[in-house]
């Protein structure tokens, strides 16, 4: 499998996102603010994983603090979550992740846990959740591999694989059961720009399961379609409200407004950590600005001339309408996305 990320004795070892493809290195984080940082600057990405590397950076945290009491702990807690949910507001897998680890750590401090029991039970707690992300992808994908074409291509946006999760993918999950099951897919991988986790991340890690890729430029899509090229769409999701809108990578919502325009069905995978019921529409939903430099410039290239005014905001939102059906480990769901969501969230309550 491949290694996204991973808790060791000496701290969480990284596979280094920003090298990929062209090199396989790794980053040891043995401290929250290593973590932090590993998140802000994309060395880890993707919802799940990112949720997941949030939860293990609480437990390093707690693991390292040298209070010697509860009340000194609390403290540091929140500091510790605090620096954590800075790093990036889209994903609300992040949030959740801490939040999980702030119920993990009352609950332990309730039943009258000394420090060194505290610290454990923050630590096999994060690694509980990193077995659950996987366990996520895997019943994902086999919920949505009839969805996916028996002969045919699929096209992907950004990367929701194995990188972006904690191994085995959420859109490239399914795409990988399907393959399980016998279907023949080819991928066509949006390159995705400006980051370009399409064309480095997606087409490494499927290249590396032997999974047929071809990447394609992002203004590419719509012609290919035109061209009966693509018989499904499958992405990920960063954060999905409570109406079924759902943000993801920018590039998204074109590609799903090309999707049915072309008669396509649109298909997103996400675990349900993804979904945010605590936010009504997609409006609502905070979207990341990063810095010019990664659209002005590509391997330290200047692209653009000096002073151009830029836009580079990491993801958009895909209006519900256009969605076929959302993919979970709960099941598939489909129109009224309110109406699933809320029904799916009631039959099984979130941990
Ligand atoms: O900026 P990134 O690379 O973290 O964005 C990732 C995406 O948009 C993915 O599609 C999403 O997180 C789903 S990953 C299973």
């Amino acid at each position: 499998m491949i290694p996204t990320l991973e808790w060791t004795a000496e701290g969480v070892r990284f596979l280094d996102q920003t090298r990929l493809p062209l090199e396989e290195t790794y980053v040891l984080a043995t401290t929250y603010n290593q973590i932090a940082d590993v998140i802000t600057t994309m060395v880890v990405r993707g919802a799940p994983a990112i949720g997941v590397s949030a939860a293990m950076g609480v437990a390093i945290g707690v693991q390292k603090s040298p209070a010697t009491s509860i009340a000194a702990l609390d403290a540091d807690f929140e500091v510790i979550a605090k620096t954590l949910a800075s790093t990036r507001p889209t994903a609300v897998n992040l949030f959740w992740g801490i939040e999980r680890m702030r119920r993990r750590y009352n609950a332990l401090k309730a039943e009258g846990k000394n420090l060194e029991e505290i610290r454990q039970g923050l630590i096999a707690e994060a690694c509980r959740m990193y077995d659950e992300d996987i366990a996520a992808c895997r019943t994902m994908g086999a919920h949505g591999a009839s969805l996916m074409p028996q002969s045919g291509s699929v096209l992907t946006h950004c990367n929701a694989g194995a990188l972006a999760t904690c191994g085995y993918g959420s859109a490239l999950g399914v795409i990988r059961a399907a393959v399980e099951q016998g279907h023949e897919i080819h991928v066509y991988a949006d390159e995705t720009r400006p980051f370009l986790q399409g064309a480095r991340l997606t087409a490494w890690e499927l290249m590396h399961d032997g999974i047929p890729t071809t990447v394609l430029c992002d203004n590419m899509a719509a012609s290919l379609m035109r061209q009966g090229k693509i018989q499904a769409v499958i992405v990920g999701a960063d954060r999905i409200a409570a109406n079924g809108d759902v943000a993801n990578k920018i590039g998204t919502y074109g590609v799903a407004v090309l999707a049915k325009e072309h008669g396509i069905p649109f298909y997103v995978a996400a675990p349900w950590s993804t979904i945010d019921l605590a936010t009504a529409h997609g409006d609502d939903i905070p979207i990341e600005q990063r810095a010019a430099v990664e659209v002005t410039h590509h391997a330290g290239k200047q692209l653009t001339p000096h002073g151009v005014g830029i836009e580079n905001p990491a993801f958009d939102v895909t209006p519900s309408k256009y969605i076929t059906a959302i993919v979970t480990e709960r099941g598939v769901l489909r129109a009224p996305f309110e109406e699933s969501l809320a029904d799916f969230e009631l039959a099984t309550p979130l941990r």
